[in-house]
């Protein structure tokens, strides 16, 4: 469907891409993986003409294509959706679909508007109200419409940049279906997402960058978890194990012993002091989600003492005041119609 043929791409003091040779086959949900950095995104923008190859060729369906901006892409059927969804809440649904197109433009046939919308829809399973209020519905909902929207016209490649960041569970096995319809439709999908879970639950294949370069695509089933870290950052994981614990911080704040949670995360013990900032990094990012679930939210804990539940029954005490759960929230989205 898509092929790229010693694509390089450089920035002022950085090769992004080098000689990159990939290929997206339709009917398949290839996941594109790398270390922050390695030109995953790069990669999506000289696909889509955001950004223009300094070398190489890109073939869509046998044919040769130099895209000089997204509106091209998009026309030949390559469509991208991204993390935050640029749609409009105060639109309906149905507009929301259309906007910017010449069904959008004739405000006349709302009928066959909403109806082709529902039709739509209902080719990914899709049920809604398509005369309500985008911003009805949750955020889950709305990036499905925007994948909707980006598949309308006969999209044969459909780009995911992170669509699962900020997904529930339930969230997510939507999104997957809707992405497995597509797949079956013969969409060829190009899935980035750091969740490796995700990945070997939903993807076909899968390409890995590093520094700029292809350093392998595999089927899924055929790459375990740990050859994939180590193609993904070119070293050994017992290296990084060496790695050397330093820290100028104060006061230890935060005493917890064998934080865990039962089939999810082994025990482990964690401390946090002052003057300093604690990251707390997993390869299934879910980890830090899933610590956090862990500290009941401040507006039903007792501020000067958090009980963390612990593996095996046992309870850890954590005495400090002042603790602010934080829970990541998306930026506010754009408004229509109040310019
Ligand atoms: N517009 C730009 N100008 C200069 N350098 C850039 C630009 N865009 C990307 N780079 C550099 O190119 C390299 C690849 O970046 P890219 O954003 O493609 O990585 P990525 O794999 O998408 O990373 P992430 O997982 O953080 O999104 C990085 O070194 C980055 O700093
Ligand atoms: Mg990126």
């Amino acid at each position: 469907m898509l092929r790229m043929t010693g694509v390089s791409k450089e920035f002022p003091g950085v090769r992004a891409l080098s000689e990159v040779d990939f290929e997206l086959l339709p009917g398949e949900i290839h996941a594109l993986l790398g270390e922050n950095g390695a030109g995953k995104s790069t990669l999506i923008k000289v696909l889509t003409g955001v950004y223009q190859a300094d070398a190489g060729e890109i073939e869509l369906d046998g044919r040769g294509v130099r895209f000089t901006h997204p509106a091209q892409a998009q026309q030949a059927g390559i469509s991208t959706v991204y993390q935050e969804v640029n749609l409009c809440p105060n639109l309906s649904v149905a507009e929301n679909i259309f906007i910017g197109t010449s069904a959008g433009r004739n405000a006349v046939r709302w009928n066959a508007m909403h109806r082709e919308a529902e039709v739509l829809l209902e080719r990914l399973g899709l049920r809604l109200d398509v005369r309500a209020p985008l911003g009805e519905y949750p955020l889950a909902i709305q990036q499905l419409v925007a994948i909707v929207r980006a598949v309308r016209v006969d999209a044969k490649v459909l780009i995911l940049d992170e669509p699962t960041s900020s997904l529930d569970r339930g969230e997510v096995e939507q999104l997957f279906a809707v992405m497995r319809r597509l797949r079956d439709q013969g969409v060829a999908i190009l899935f980035v997402s750091h969740f490796l879970e995700q990945i070997y639950e939903i993807c076909d294949r899968m390409t890995v960058l590093r520094n700029g370069r292809v350093v392998g695509t595999h089927p899924v089933a055929s790459l375990g978890r740990e050859a994939l870290v180590r193609l993904m950052i070119g070293k050994e994981l017992a290296e990084l194990e060496e790695l050397q614990h330093d820290t100028n911080g104060g006061a230890v704040l935060v005493q917890a012993q064998g934080l865990g949670r039962r089939g999810a995360i082994a025990p482990f013990d964690l401390q946090l002091r002052s003057h300093e900032v604690t990251g707390l990094a997993g390869l299934l990012l879910t980890l830090g989600a899933m610590l956090v679930a862990t500290i009941p939210p401040s507006d039903t804990a007792d501020p000067f003492l958090f009980r963390l539940k612990v593996i095996g029954g046992a309870t850890a005490f954590v005495l400090i005041g002042g603790v602010v759960y934080w829970r990541g929230r998306r930026r506010p989205r754009p408004a229509a119609g109040s310019y």
